[in-house]
């Protein structure tokens, strides 16, 4: 358990943009026209095509350094990336599941905030489009996975909480009201299937692909299906302090403190948390800081929205840690951000196909941990969320 009067305060502000900035430049000179694919190899990124969920993270992080940095590389970079990735919704590249926000806001959206791109706000719209087309109006869901109404992909993820701020931020900008009426509607339907008793989460939930009842919860990438996937949760944590910066709805700040109760008296003695809260520090299981990063941004985001210094001030406890035990400050040992993530890890429980990315640096630890940086700095900080 944490203790936090034991825990320091993130003093090492500039320190931390100086390390992180130079990664970032030195990553994207490697890279060339290439991205940043989802996780390391040996913690050093091979450069990879636009065609996963996680590049537009890699997006992000480029834009969060022009935000901190003002230099014009990382703007150059951002507005390059906002024309690839209109040119990859208009050509349906690698487009067939729910991870259109995962991909639009921290790229094109930013870039439309930041940089007025008109190639960012219409690669943005056209994104948010397909995200509405995959919302099941039977079962009030969007469907994560596979073609279109496909009876074997009848399920949600908690992880698409991350995708409903696109759908709001498309009713605001287009005046049209059914984007934000689908992240409504998914928002109730998904917690109340993914949420139990103890406030801990499902990763996934079943429904009939006839009626659209739902049927029972999965897990996908955690141990078990009854386990808490640290990812997930913390998934939870700030997609709910978006939906309530969204909505100010009652349910979504409840839900909000009760999934980062769940996670912070979850969190070991030495507060990184392992993969699956199943895990604890004796347990020899590999950490995912990335969780911890998403988690903190969650938090950073309800204490702006509540004027909570308290909360504000445990964020930036967590991050002082993750800023000592897995922030890059050496280049020759990896060219990302975060060490220590985990993408998915197969157990005899939960039937994963294999590992991936186990122990190793990810796009999105990377850009979270980056956003981070930007809102212990800078309180009000507009997300790109
Ligand atoms: N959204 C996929 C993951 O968190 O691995």
């Amino acid at each position: 358990m944490v203790k936090f009067e034991d825990l320091d305060e993130f003093s090492a502000f500039d320190e931390a943009v100086g390390y992180a900035s130079r990664q970032t430049e030195r990553a994207i000179l490697d890279f060339g026209r290439l991205f940043k694919p989802s996780s390391s190899v040996g913690n050093f990124y091979p450069p990879a095509e636009n065609n996963e969920w996680t590049n537009g993270l890699w997006s992000g992080e480029i834009n969060i350094m022009y935000e901190l940095t003002g230099n014009d590389i990382f703007r150059d970079k951002a507005l390059e990336h906002a024309s690839a990735f209109r040119n990859r919704i208009e050509t349906m590249y690698a487009i067939n599941n729910h991870d259109m926000g995962f991909l639009f806001s921290p790229s094109c959206v930013a870039a439309y905030i930041l940089y007025g791109s008109e190639d960012g706000r219409i690669g943005a719209i056209k994104a948010a489009d397909y995200l509405a087309s995959r919302f099941n109006p039977v079962g009030g869901y969007i469907q994560a996975t596979g073609t279109i109404g496909d009876r074997n992909h009848a399920r949600l993820i908690i992880d698409t909480f991350m995708n409903l701020p696109l759908l709001f931020w498309a009713s605001a900008e287009t005046g049209n009201p059914r984007y934000r009426e689908i992240a409504l509607r998914h928002y109730d339907t998904a917690i109340d299937c993914v949420l139990r008793e103890d406030n801990s989460t499902y990763h996934t939930y079943w429904f009939d692909p006839d009626s659209g009842e739902p049927l029972y919860g999965k897990t996908h990438q955690g141990n078990r299906d009854g386990s808490a996937w640290t990812r997930g949760q913390a998934w939870g944590i700030y997609g709910s302090a978006l939906m309530y910066r969204y909505t100010g709805s009652d349910k979504s700040l409840d839900v909000f403190w009760k999934t980062l109760n769940y996670f912070i008296d979850h969190l070991p003695h030495s507060v990184i948390p392992y993969w699956d809260f199943d895990f604890s520090d004796i347990s020899g299981e590999p950490l995912d800081s990335s969780a911890l990063a998403i988690a903190i941004c969650g938090m950073y985001e309800m204490a702006d929205l509540s004027k909570d210094a308290e909360l504000r001030l445990k964020a930036d406890k967590l991050l002082n840690r993750l800023y000592l035990r897995c922030a890059v400050k050496d280049p020759t040992i990896s060219n990302g951000q975060l060490l220590h993530g985990v993408y998915a890890k197969k157990t005899p429980t939960n039937g994963a196909p294999c590992n991936r990315g186990v122990d190793e640096c990810n796009a999105w630890g990377d850009y979270f941990y980056v956003e981070a940086l930007m809102r212990s700095h800078a309180p009000g900080w507009k997300a790109y969320w």
